[in-house]
């Protein structure tokens, strides 16, 4: 199958990529580079001895992305490309719906002209909102109680989606909604190098245990969850990028449905930072500090609908995605 993977050389986009090629697809990579860096082309051809091609351009431009529909003749589309940072996207809300509605709208305008009828997006467990209960089903509602225009904009996509569908009997598009997504290849040549201080859990907690940062801040200890930090459904990488494969079956009967993929088991931040502790072998530096606005005490996938439908499940543990994770940090001592 010819595939077109925007938003490819960034942190997930760039595991499934190494799935996708090792399994014997073509695939073709559109990234603007705004998050990601041509070197995880470079390390996708080392685990895979195949260079996928690649194209830097923003979904923003619709001649480019138009150009590239001129070029191949895409079987499918998998689509990452996307700003993903809740707290910056409160400060910039503009330029979170630009980017992130524009970009896709620009997408399925090239899919409409172009009569490609494939599309697996990255959604996240954000659409469930604050006003459901922690463990997701794919049948609850969705959109309410967004609290930040990240967020949104992947609720307004699914509703999007669900409208082209409606529109084109023949579309079938399948969102899939992430957990927390840590850990990478096993190799360590691929991982997440956010730039300056880092928002997210695994990558601050990288950044203390590379010595880089001082102490990690957790947000929180009063929380009604057994430990009294927040609970989470991490889910290591690698497994995320094989979800996106076994997704390509449910593209053949048309329609919009929806995934999560997540382990199903929720882990507390203060659980993660002891299995670092024991996988690293190291002390590391944590504080108690109060909670952080926005945060859900706990949230975790309901996964038996992709085990069913798609034959998927998770089988890494948040161990292996320790451990990966310090094969990364020593792959790239540079970064300290
Ligand atoms: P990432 O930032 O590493 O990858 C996204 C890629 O998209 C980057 O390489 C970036 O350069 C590119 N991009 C952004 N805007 C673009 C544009 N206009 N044109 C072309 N390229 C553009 O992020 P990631 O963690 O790999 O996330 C991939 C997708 O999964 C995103 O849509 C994100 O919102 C979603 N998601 C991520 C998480 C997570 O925790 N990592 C959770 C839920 C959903
Ligand atoms: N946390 C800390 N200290 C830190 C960073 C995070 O204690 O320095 C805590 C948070 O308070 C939270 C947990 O670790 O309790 C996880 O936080 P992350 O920022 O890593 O992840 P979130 O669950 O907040 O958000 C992630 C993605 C979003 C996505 C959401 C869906 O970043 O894009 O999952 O559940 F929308």
């Amino acid at each position: 199958m010819k595939i077109l993977v925007t938003g490819g050389t960034g942190y997930i986009g760039s595991h499934v990529v190494v799935e996708l090629l090792q399994k014997g697809d073509e695939v073709i990579i559109l990234d603007n580079l705004i998050n990601s860096k041509t070197t995880s082309l470079a390390n996708i051809e080392k685990i895979t001895g195949k260079m996928p091609t690649f194209y830097q351009e923003n979904l923003i431009n619709y001649g480019a992305i138009e150009k590239i529909f001129k070029d191949h003749d895409f079987d499918l589309v998998i689509h990452f490309a996307g700003l993903k940072s809740v707290s910056e996207s409160v400060e910039k809300p503009i330029t979170y719906y630009q980017n992130n509605l524009t970009g896709t709208i620009n997408l399925l305008k090239c899919m409409r002209d172009f009569h490609v009828k494939k599309l697996i997006f990255s959604s996240s467990a954000t659409v469930y909102g604050d006003s459901n209960e922690p463990k997701c089903v794919e049948t609850m509602p969705t959109g309410k109680g967004i609290t930040n225009p990240y967020g949104k904009t992947k609720f307004m996509i699914e509703e999007i989606l669900k409208d082209v569908c409606t529109s084109d009997s023949e579309f079938s598009a399948v969102a899939l909604r992430y957990f927390n997504p840590v850990g990478n290849h096993s190799s360590g040549l691929l991982g997440e190098e956010p730039n300056g201080i880092p928002n997210n859990l695994m990558p601050y907690v990288m950044k203390v245990a590379s010595g880089e940062l001082p102490e990690l801040s957790i947000y929180g200890n009063d929380y009604d969850t057994p430990d009294g930090t927040c609970r989470r459904d991490f889910i290591h990488v690698t497994d995320l990028a094989k979800g996106h494969l076994a997704a390509i079956s449910a593209l053949n009967t048309p329609g919009f449905k929806a995934y999560n993929l997540g382990t199903g088991t929720p882990t507390s931040v203060l659980e993660m930072v002891n299995a670092f502790e024991k996988v690293s072998g190291r002390p590391l530096p944590y504080k108690f500090a109060p909670r952080r606005a926005g945060d859900l005490a706990e949230i975790w996938a309901d996964p038996s609908k992709a085990k069913n439908e798609l034959n998927w499940q998770a089988e890494l543990t948040i161990e292996d995605a320790i451990k990966d994770t310090l094969t990364f940090l020593e792959n790239h001592r540079d970064m300290v």
